[in-house]
C-alpha cells in the first residue's frame, strides 16, 4: 500500500526558494502520508523551522562516511542530527556515478547516519546495460548486499529502500508495474536471505524515477510497494500536492 512519499529536491532551490515552496505547499498539504522532504543542505534550517508542527520528515541528500575532523566540506551525521534531520539518501546513482561511491563508501554513510539516530534512504538500481543483459537481480542483490553489510536486523526498521533503475531517473522512461513489482520483490528476496523473513516483510520499499501527475496513478497499485521517491516533479508544489493527492 502507498503511504511513503520522499521528494528529493536535488541541487535545486536556494533557501528562499525553499521558503516561497514551503509557504505555498504547507497550507495546501492534507498530511495524508507519511512525507519526507529531501532539502539541499543550505535550505534545512528553514525547512525545519517552516515544517514545525506539520506531519512531515526532514531528509538530506548526503552524509560523510566519516564521523568528525580533517574532512573539509564535509558534513557529518552529528552535524545532520542537531539540524534536525530525520532521513538521508544515500548511494543514489549521481553520487555512486559522480562522486565515485563506492559499496564501503555507503556503507559506512549507513553506519554513520544510524549511529546518528538518522534513518536511510538507500538507493539501488541497474544501469540499462545491466538491464538489458539481464543483470537487475544480480546487481540490486550486489548493490544491497554490500550496503546492509554488518548492519542489525532491527537496524532495517530506520532503513527505506528505493529501488531506481538509473535508466528511469530524469528521463520520463518508467519500468512498466510488473517490472517494478518483480524488482520489489526480490528486494525483499534478499532481505529474506540476509536477515529474516519478518524483516523482508516489514522493511519499507518505494520506487523512484520518472514520477509525475500524469503515470503515478499506474503504480500506486504495485504490489509490496510502500510509496515513491520524486525527484523532478517535487518541484513545483501544487504539482507535488496533485501527485500525492493521486497516491
Ligand atoms: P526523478 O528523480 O523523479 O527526477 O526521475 C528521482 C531521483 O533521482 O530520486
Amino acid at each position: 500500500m502507498i503511504n511513503t512519499i520522499i521528494a528529493n529536491f536535488k541541487m535545486n532551490k536556494t533557501e528562499s526558494e525553499v521558503k516561497d515552496y514551503l509557504m505555498t505547499f504547507l497550507p495546501r498539504y492534507e498530511g495524508k502520508v507519511d512525507l519526507t522532504l529531501c532539502l539541499p543542505f543550505t535550505a534545512l534550517h528553514v525547512g525545519r523551522y517552516l515544517c514545525q508542527g506539520h506531519d512531515i520528515r526532514l531528509g538530506a541528500q548526503n552524509i560523510s562516511d566519516e564521523e568528525e575532523g580533517r574532512c573539509t566540506g564535509e558534513i557529518s551525521g552529528r552535524m545532520l542530527k542537531d539540524s534536525g534531520v530525520d532521513f538521508v539518501i544515500v548511494g543514489h546513482s549521481e553520487r555512486r556515478k559522480k562522486f565515485k561511491e563506492d559499496s564501503k563508501i555507503i556503507n559506512k554513510k549507513i553506519k554513520s547516519a544510524l549511529k546518528n539516530g538518522i534513518g536511510v534512504i538507500l538507493c539501488v538500481g541497474e544501469s540499462l546495460a545491466e538491464r538489458n543483459t539481464l543483470k537487475t537481480f544480480e546487481t540490486l542483490r550486489d548493490q544491497l548486499e554490500s550496503a546492509l553489510k554488518g548492519l542489525y536486523e532491527n537496524e532495517l526498521e530506520r532503513i527505506v529502500v528505493a529501488y531506481e533503475p538509473i535508466w528511469a531517473i530524469g528521463t520520463g522512461k518508467t519500468p512498466t508495474a510488473k517490472e517494478i513489482g518483480q524488482a520489489v520483490k526480490e528486494i525483499r528476496r534478499v532481505i529474506a536471505d540476509d536477515f529474516s523473513k519478518n524483516a523482508s516483510e516489514n522493511i519499507k520499499v518505494v520506487y523512484g524515477g520518472s514520477i509525475d501527475s500524469k503515470n503515478v496513478k499506474q503504480f500506486t497499485g504495485c504490489k509490496n510497494l510502500d510509496g515513491f521517491l520524486i525527484g523532478g516533479a517535487c518541484l513545483e508544489p501544487n504539482n507535488f500536492l496533485k501527485i500525492i493527492s493521486l497516491c
